[in-house]
């Protein structure tokens, strides 16, 4: 019997996921999404086309390979169908190669309007939503008022969704929101409905049991990142899911002492997209140079992220979390043009040095602590292999290792699937 591996976010998400997964889709045989929903953007590239999927697992470009949306998971129908259309395009049939968890929650077009009615209310101290449903819809979820999507297969469905639409109307009456068009919205979700229902519909937790029973190998698709968790992260600027390791037992069903390798992803640097605590957030014009270099704007909704230096204290708080086996860092020729890197070793809170994250990270009495390291200052967008590397960049590495304590065993330096360098194969693939 075979445990299943989980590559998640370690930061506010975006770390480049959806790069990584397609990268390592070939050692696996089973690729699974268990948590969040359309929020999510991860992209890949190949071939010189970039693809940036919402709902599907990022595995789906190997069509000899399996895919799943797990039962943690949230599925606007619009959206998914909007995948499945663009994958076919490009030659990409999904109805081989996908399976979709009965389990897995519904997003109805009324709970994208009470995410728009519920952000509109809280004026400034807004979320920074994606604005897909994902509040509401686990909202419904853990107020056992959800609607699945083996519903769909059951006679009274329609009953069961226009008793949750009226019931949402009311609520967004409270609101004192207006600005839908509610019969356009469920035409389209209707007829999207189809689609869902052509794709192979399962009872997840057997088949992925199934897969490690049978000594084959499932990678477990994680999507934001440890700091937007709804338990642990930068609560309430977060997601509404458990984005960690335990969210892959839950969001898929596999048990906890069946989980192999936590592959653990960060950027050289932070981003984050929406409101919220971000404590190396950079204001000025190095901030600017991040975003303008790592092309730092949301693959979801286009928003320019938020930049900073590279978080230690986050960091290690987010290994602590996940029980990271293997680090990967992204997006490290960025750094490239930069002659000194700064990198948060420790905070300073009221008056005092600390090196974790304080409960209290909203009223702004957070100051970073930096340690400057020399800059590269080479390209390393074409280096392939460890000894291409210069020395100042493996020393970044040295830092980062000697400082959380955990090796970093994949390097990406582009976005492409070529750009990326294996440190340490034996372990990637143990
Ligand atoms: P995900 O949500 O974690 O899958 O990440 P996103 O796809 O939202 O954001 C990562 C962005 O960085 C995408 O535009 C990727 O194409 C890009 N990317 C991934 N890895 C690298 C890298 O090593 N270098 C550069 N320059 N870009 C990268
Ligand atoms: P991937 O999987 C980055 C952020 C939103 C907002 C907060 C809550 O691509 O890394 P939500 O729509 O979930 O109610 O938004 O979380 N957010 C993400 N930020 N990457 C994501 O996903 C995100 N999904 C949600 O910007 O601040
Ligand atoms: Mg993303």
């Amino acid at each position: 019997m075979s445990k299943a591996d989980v590559l998640l976010g370690l930061q506010w998400g975006d770390e480049g996921k959806g790069k990584i997964v397609d990268v390592l889709t070939p050692h696996y045989d089973l690729i699974a999404r268990f948590q969040g929903g359309p929020n999510a953007g991860h992209s890949l590239e190949f071939e010189g086309t970039k693809h940036v999927l919402h709902t599907i697992p990022s595995g789906i470009f190997h069509t000899d390979k399996q895919n799943l949306i797990g039962n943690g998971v949230v599925i606007d129908p619009i959206i998914l169908n909007r995948e499945v259309e663009k994958l076919l395009e490009k030659g990409v049939d999904v109805t081989k190669n996908l399976f979709v968890s009965r389990k897995a929650h519904l997003i109805l077009p009324t709970h994208r309007i009470l995410d728009a009615a519920s952000e509109a209310s809280k004026g400034l101290s807004k979320i920074g939503s994606t604005l897909k449903g994902i509040g509401p819809t686990y909202m419904d979820k853990t107020g056992r008022n959800g609607i699945r999507v083996g519903d769909t297969e059951l006679s009274d469905f329609k009953d069961k969704y226009e008793f949750l639409r009226n019931k949402h109307l009311e609520l967004i009456r409270l609101y004192d929101y207006t600005e839908f068009d509610l019969d356009k919205m469920e035409h389209e979700w209707f007829e999207s409905l189809k689609v869902l229902n052509q794709l192979s519909k399962v009872d997840s937790e057997h088949l992925v049991n199934t897969y490690l029973q049978q000594d084959q190998k499932v990678l477990a698709e994680g999507a934001q990142g440890t700091l937007l968790d709804i338990d642990f992260g930068s609560y309430p600027f977060v997601t509404s899911s458990n984005t960690i390791t335990a969210g892959a037992c839950t969001g898929l069903g596999i048990a906890p002492n069946r989980i192999g390798e936590v592959f653990g992803i960060f950027k050289a640097y932070c981003t984050r997209v929406g409101s919220g605590p971000f404590p190396t957030e950079l204001y000025d014009e190095t901030g600017e140079k991040l975003r303008q270099i790592g092309r730092e704007f949301g693959s979801t909704t286009g928003r320019p992220r938020r930049c900073g230096w590279l978080d230690l204290p986050a960091l290690r708080y987010a290994i602590m979390i996940n029980g990271v086996t293997q680090l990967i860092m992204m997006k490290s020729d960025v750094l490239s043009e930069f002659k000194t890197i700064k990198i948060c070793t420790a905070y300073r809170y009221n008056g005092e040095l600390i090196d974790y994250i304080p409960y209290d990270i909203l009223s702004g009495k957070l100051e970073p602590v930096y340690t400057e390291l020399r800059g590269w200052m080479t390209d390393l967008t074409q280096c392939a292999r460890m000894e291409e590397l210069p020395e100042a960049f493996l020393s970044y590495i040295r830092f980062i290792e000697e400082q959380v304590k955990v090796p970093i065993t994949i390097l990406s330096v582009g976005p492409d699937r070529s750009q990326t360098i294996l440190r340490k194969p034996e372990l990637i693939y143990s």
